[in-house]
């Protein structure tokens, strides 16, 4: 049986001004007329067993059940975290709970804020994958680099395994410097983390209490005390927030010698910028996305969103305008990451 763990609790400041704290990346609908959340629960269809269980922070529970409501569509629970202890710990919280009666379901594990062009191959990939996760595998999806991106981990692939459909990770190293990445990029061998897994439920936690016992031993202790309500799933807070903050990355994949990696190529783009959202849309014919009620004149390759005014741009290059109610961002396409600072700056002011 495969579970879809559904992981909706990041803050996503890189595409602000839209995103913000209380409603971040997962909730806005950047492609389509779904939201990035209700988008992922929606391309399980065929190989999921059962909906998605959801797992967030507490104050956007709101927004998360309203998001599935909207859509009509189902899920198998919300789980509420007090605080974020980043991905290790909230995958905990959900393997925990997949096995409390007994059961010991494939989860496979999903970031709630990621683009995938192509479903049927992702849905094929996944399917490929199950027998290796059967045999107690920790299954990562593999995306051939395109450069040397620091925000990605870095996967080096070993043996080939006996499905030919993956191989063994070599090495698996989270957010390496750039000339290291630029270095493992060179080699050929190397795929970028897609951030998605698949594994038992019982795999994941043997091999998280091996390697990180105390956010193992802190999970457990949240979990004895739980009360549900409606959707909602309420841990024990306290314990929960005596928990080390790591991601399953360093926690887990850095350091199990049971990892494989199968190769994914469907599309995927975890939209880490506004140019990166530039790069996936449909654009004009001078390479400009415009959305909302925008002029453009002898402008190209800029993307302009304009949510509540009018917006005109005149002799713009590689240009991201991006206005909302409240905030405006204008920068240079290569500059775009930096919107993260300002975030900073305002997180300080505040
Ligand atoms: N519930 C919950 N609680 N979800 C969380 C938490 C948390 O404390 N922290 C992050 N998430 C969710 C985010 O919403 C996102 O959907 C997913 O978990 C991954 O977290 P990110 O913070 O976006 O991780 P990352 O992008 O820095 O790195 C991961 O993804 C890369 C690919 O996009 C890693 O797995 C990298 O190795 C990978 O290359
Ligand atoms: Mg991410």
């Amino acid at each position: 049986m495969i579970l879809p763990i559904i992981m909706a609790g990041g803050s996503g400041s890189r595409l602000w001004p839209l995103s913000r704290q209380q409603f971040p990346k997962q909730f806005l609908t950047l492609l389509g007329n779904h939201s990035m959340l209700q988008t992922t629960a929606n391309r399980l269809q065929g190989i999921a067993h059962s909906p998605a269980l959801v797992i967030c922070n507490e104050e956007h529970r709101f927004s998360v059940a309203e998001q599935f409501r909207l859509k009509n569509i189902n899920n198998s629970g919300i789980i509420l975290e007090p605080v974020g202890r980043n991905t290790a710990p909230a995958i905990a919280l959900a393997a925990m709970l997949a096995v409390q009666d007994g059961d010991d379901p494939i989860l496979l594990v999903l970031a709630a804020d990621h683009v995938i062009k192509n479903e049927s191959a992702f849905c094929e990939t996944v399917k490929q994958a199950v027998s290796l996760a059967e045999q107690n595998k920790l299954v990562t999806f593999g995306i051939v680099p395109t450069s040397p991106e620091t925000g990605y981990g870095y996967i080096q692939r070993g043996d080939i395994l006996a499905n030919e459909f993956g191989f063994n990770v070599a090495h698996f190293v989270e957010k390496p410097n750039l000339s290291t990445a630029q270095d493992y990029i060179a080699t050929g061998q190397y795929y970028w983390n897609s951030g998605m897994f698949l594994f038992k439920a019982s795999a994941y936690l043997q091999e998280l209490a091996l390697h990180s016992p105390d956010i193992f031993s802190a999970c457990e202790a949240a979990m004895t005390n739980t009360t549900h309500d409606a959707d909602f799933i309420r841990i024990d807070n306290s314990a929960f927030e005596a928990c080390p903050d790591d991601s399953i990355d360093y926690a887990v994949m850095e350091k199990t010698r049971h990892a494989v990696v199968v190769p994914m190529d469907c599309g995927w783009s975890d939209v880490g910028s506004w140019t990166a959202l530039w790069e996936i849309e449909d654009k004009d014919e001078y390479g400009n996305v415009f959305k909302g009620d925008v002029i453009g004149i002898n402008t190209q390759n800029t993307y302009v969103n304009a949510t509540e005014k009018l917006v005109t741009v005149i002799g713009l290059d590689d240009v991201v305008v991006v206005e909302t109610k409240d905030a405006i961002l204008i920068a240079k396409q290569s500059e775009v990451q930096q919107v993260k600072q300002v975030v900073e700056q305002l997180k300080s002011e505040n």
